[in-house]
C-alpha cells in the first residue's frame, strides 16, 4: 500500500503525510508551489498532470495507491469572491486529478466538509441531503454529487472543524493563544455548534479507511460537540489563563458568505466500521497546555 498525499503542505495533509511515513508506507505528498519546501513535489491542480509530476513506477509497484485530495482553496470568502477561479480548482481539477489517479489505477479519496450543509439541525449523517448556503459549501457539494454518481467506488471523508494541539501550526487553538497573548477579545461566531476533531485522529482515521478498503461517504468526527464560545471558554479553563470572549452575529463579523451554525455531524457510521476512538477535546488542549509550556 502506497500513498500520495495533494496537499501535504496544509495542515491535514501534512498530518496524513507524517502518519503514513511513521506507519513505514512509502508516501509521496505535494504542494502547488513550483518548487515546495519539505522534500515535496510541486503541483498546481489547475496547471499540472499527476503523469507530469509523480514518477510512472509509483502508480505501477508495491501495491494499490491511495491518492488522498487535502488540496483545495478552502477560504470560505474567497470562495465567494474569486468564485470562477476557486471552483477550477475545487471542482473541476479536483475530479479532473481524481479521474486521472483513478485511470492510473489508483483509488482516489476526497475530503470534503459539513459546510455541505445549511446548518439548522445539526447532527447531520451521510444520508442527510446537501443544503449548502455558501459558494465553498456548494463546491464540495458538487463534488460528493458528482462522486455518488459516478465513483461510488472511491472514499470521501466528511469532516467538521479540524483542531490540533501544536500551537506552533495555524488552527483554532493557536489562533485563540495568539490573540490571549496579544491581550485582544476571543470574538466567537455566535450560535455557532460543531464537532471539533483533532487532525491527529484525522490522519488516523483516513489511513485506517484505506487498510480497511472503505468506499463511499463517510462522515468522520469526535462525538462531541460545543458552541464556539463554550469550546473558547473550556480551552481557557484548561489551559489555566485569563480571555474575555465575546460572541458577535456573522453580520457583525463581516463575513461575506454565510456558514452554517449547526455544522456538527454523526460519525457513527465510520466509527462502526473502524473502531476507532477520537480524543477528547480536554485532552487535546491539555496536550497544547503541554507544549506552551
Ligand atoms: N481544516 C478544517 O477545519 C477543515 C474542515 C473541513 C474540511 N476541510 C477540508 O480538508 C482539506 C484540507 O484542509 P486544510 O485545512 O488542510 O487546508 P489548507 O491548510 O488550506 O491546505 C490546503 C492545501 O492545498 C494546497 N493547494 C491549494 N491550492 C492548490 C492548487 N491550485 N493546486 C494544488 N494544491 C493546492 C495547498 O498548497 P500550498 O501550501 O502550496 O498553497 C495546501 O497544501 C480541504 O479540502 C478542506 O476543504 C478542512
Amino acid at each position: 500500500m502506497k500513498f500520495l498525499i495533494i496537499g501535504a503542505s496544509g495542515f491535514i495533509g501534512r498530518h496524513i503525510l507524517a502518519y503514513a511515513k511513521s506507519l513505514g508506507y512509502e508516501v509521496l505528498g505535494t504542494a502547488s508551489r513550483p518548487q515546495p519546501a519539505e522534500g515535496l513535489l510541486g503541483l498546481d491542480l489547475v496547471r499540472d498532470r499527476l503523469v507530469e509530476k509523480v514518477p510512472a513506477s509509483f502508480f505501477q509497484t508495491g501495491g494499490p495507491v491511495f491518492v488522498i485530495i487535502s488540496a483545495a482553496i478552502s477560504q470560505i470568502d474567497r470562495c465567494y469572491r474569486e468564485r470562477d477561479v476557486t471552483c477550477a480548482v475545487n471542482v473541476a481539477n479536483t475530479m479532473r486529478l481524481m479521474e486521472e489517479a483513478a485511470v492510473l489505477g489508483a483509488r482516489p479519496v476526497y475530503l470534503t466538509s459539513s459546510f455541505v450543509f445549511d446548518g439548522r439541525v445539526g447532527y447531520y449523517t451521510e444520508s442527510d441531503p446537501h443544503s449548502p448556503i455558501s459558494e465553498y459549501g456548494r463546491q464540495k457539494a458538487d463534488i460528493e454529487s458528482e462522486c455518488r454518481q459516478r465513483h461510488a467506488d472511491w472514499l470521501l471523508v466528511r469532516l467538521d472543524k479540524i483542531v490540533g494541539d501544536d500551537p506552533a501550526e495555524d488552527h483554532l487553538f493557536s489562533e485563540w493563544y495568539r490573540w490571549s497573548q496579544a491581550r485582544h477579545q476571543i470574538v466567537c461566531m455566535a450560535n455557532q455548534v460543531f464537532s471539533p476533531t483533532c487532525v491527529d485522529d484525522i490522519a488516523r482515521a483516513i489511513i485506517l479507511g484505506c487498510q480497511k478498503g472503505l468506499t463511499g461517504l463517510y462522515n468522520v468526527s469526535n462525538s462531541e460537540y460545543f458552541t464556539r464560545d463554550e469550546l473558547a471558554r473550556q480551552f481557557f479553563r484548561i489551559l489555566g489563563g485569563e480571555a474575555s470572549i465575546i460572541c458577535k452575529t456573522q453580520q457583525e463579523l463581516g463575513f461575506v458568505d454565510l456558514r452554517p451554525e449547526k455544522s456538527y455531524l454523526d460519525g457513527g457510521r465510520f466509527v462502526q466500521a473502524t473502531g476507532l476512538r477520537f480524543m477528547a477535546m480536554r485532552q487535546v488542549i491539555s496536550r497544547f497546555k503541554e507544549k506552551i509550556g
